[in-house]
C-alpha cells in the first residue's frame, strides 16, 4: 500500500482538515483515504469518487457536540440512539461535502454520486456499487489495521482479546466487506494482529 495520498487530492484535503479525526481518532481520515486509494488500484472502482467520499466520509462528526460524538464507542447505548446520531453525522457530512466539492472545484459529473456514498457510509444495509463498496471497505479495513485497531482500542478500552474477536466475528459476516480482494486484506491484518497482541 502506497503510504502517501495522490497530489490530486491535496485541494480537498487541505479543505476538509479541519473537520477530520474528531473522536479521539487521529489518523482515521487519512488511513481510509489511503485504503481507498488502494482498493482503487486493485479493483474496476473510481478513485476520483472513492478517494473523495474517504476523505469527506466522517467530516460531519464534527457538528456534533462532543458528548453524541463519542458515544456511540460507549456500552450501554440502546441501538436506536446509536443509529440517531449516526445518522446526524452523516447529514452533517454530506452537507459539509457538497460546500468543500463545491469549493475546490471537483468534477461536477462525480459530486452526487460521493453525496450518495458519504450520506449512508455507516447505516445502508447492502451495497449499491463498486464505488461505494469501495470506500466503505476502506473505512472498515482501519478497525482491521495496526494504528486503527491500537486508536480504537484506546477508546473501547477493551481487553485485545476480545477486540479481536468481536473483529473476528465481524469478518466471519459474508456480507460485511464488499471484494474479496479486501476480505483477504482483512484477514491478513487479522493474523497481524493476533501474532502481535494475543498470547
Ligand atoms: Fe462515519
Ligand atoms: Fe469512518
Amino acid at each position: 500500500m502506497k503510504y502517501t495520498l495522490n497530489d490530486k487530492y491535496l485541494d480537498l484535503w487541505k479543505a476538509a482538515f479541519q473537520y477530520q479525526d474528531t473522536r479521539n481518532d487521529k489518523g482515521h481520515a487519512y488511513i481510509v483515504s489511503l485504503y481507498a486509494q488502494d482498493i482503487c488500484e486493485q479493483e474496476k472502482c473510481n478513485p476520483d469518487i472513492v478517494v473523495p467520499s474517504a476523505i469527506l466520509h466522517d467530516i460531519g462528526w464534527s457538528k456534533l457536540p462532543l458528548e453524541e460524538r463519542m458515544s456511540v464507542f460507549k456500552y450501554g447505548v440502546p441501538q436506536k440512539e446509536r443509529t440517531r446520531i449516526r445518522e446526524k453525522h452523516q447529514k452533517e457530512s454530506v452537507s459539509l461535502a457538497r460546500g468543500i466539492l463545491n469549493d475546490v472545484g471537483h468534477e461536477k459529473e462525480y459530486v452526487e454520486e460521493i453525496l450518495e456514498i458519504v450520506s449512508q457510509h455507516d447505516t445502508r444495509t447492502g451495497f449499491i456499487s463498486d464505488n461505494e463498496g469501495a470506500m466503505r471497505d476502506a473505512d472498515k479495513l482501519w478497525r482491521f489495521d495496526d494504528y486503527g485497531f491500537l486508536n480504537d482500542n484506546q477508546n473501547s478500552g477493551l481487553p485485545f482479546d476480545i477486540e479481536i474477536s468481536y473483529l473476528e466475528k465481524k469478518l466471519a459476516d459474508e456480507g460485511f466487506l464488499y471484494f474479496n480482494s479486501t476480505k483477504a486484506k482483512a484477514q491478513q491484518l487479522l493474523r497481524n494482529l493476533k501474532a502481535k497482541y494475543l498470547n
